[in-house]
């Protein structure tokens, strides 16, 4: 497929984005980019550190010390290594998650961010996920998806995948966290997350896994080939 295709996934959190993601880079044969990974990354360093995470200064100094790494992991999607440290798992905590909109609110930290982001963008074919990669980090991708689902299915799902992972949680406080977030990262003044106009808007909430890969593959396709 066309060298340089670039798609947008963007959504609230606990959407499906990054499943969606790997699966359609993995069927295309395309690097898989996770931005929300990068917040984690930047959020997760700064609680070790000691950090205020709502010093924006320090975070954005903090940031330009800081290399953050997506490796390619076969089937598992990819890893993350920060400063030579594999914190693919610990980027997921509770700790991380409760503190990571805060982080990504910052002008400093976001422009830095983004840069990051586009110069991995320019690679060969991506599929990026986040919150404003069709209206902000790359506004020329050739496919932009908005895909969303209830905040009772996404606290249902996240459920789920903590139940198979062995982590106990409630559906009750997920859904509030969800919520949220969703809040939080909506409401920011730098970046809202936001549908882009030219965003395909996929309500997954009665889709399967594969429906969903299935028709973003298909939209891929079919755009490669005007
Ligand atoms: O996709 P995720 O849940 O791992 O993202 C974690 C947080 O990072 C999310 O709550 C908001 C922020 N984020 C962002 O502001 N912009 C992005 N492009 C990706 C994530």
């Amino acid at each position: 497929m066309t060298k340089g295709f670039k798609i947008a996934i963007d959504g609230p959190a606990a959407a499906g984005k990054s499943t969606i993601a790997k699966i359609t880079a993995k069927k295309l044969g395309y690097t898989y980019i996770d931005t929300g990974a990068m917040y984690r990354a930047l959020t997760h360093k700064a609680l070790e550190s000691n950090i205020d995470i709502n010093d924006e200064a320090a975070l954005e100094v903090l940031l330009q010390n800081t290399e953050i790494m997506l490796t390619p992991l076969g089937n598992e999607g990819q890893s993350v290594i920060v400063d030579d440290k594999d914190v693919t798992e610990s980027i997921r905590s509770q700790q991380v998650t409760a503190a990571v909109s805060a982080v990504s609110a910052h002008q400093a930290v976001r422009e830095l961010m983004v840069k990051k982001q586009r110069i991995l963008g320019e690679a060969t074919g991506v599929v990026m996920d986040g919150r404003d990669i069709g209206t902000h980090v790359l506004p020329n991708a050739e496919l932009k998806i908005f895909m969303t689902a209830s905040v009772e299915e996404r606290a249902q799902r996240r459920y789920d995948e903590n139940r198979t992972r062995g982590i106990d949680s409630s559906l009750e406080s997920l859904k509030r966290e969800i919520s949220e977030r969703d809040r939080a990262d909506s409401e920011r003044l730098v970046s809202p997350l936001k549908q882009a106009e030219d965003a395909i808007l996929i309500d997954t909430t009665s889709m399967s896994i594969e429906e969903v890969a299935g028709k973003i593959s298909r939209l891929a396709e079919e755009r490669t080939r005007r």
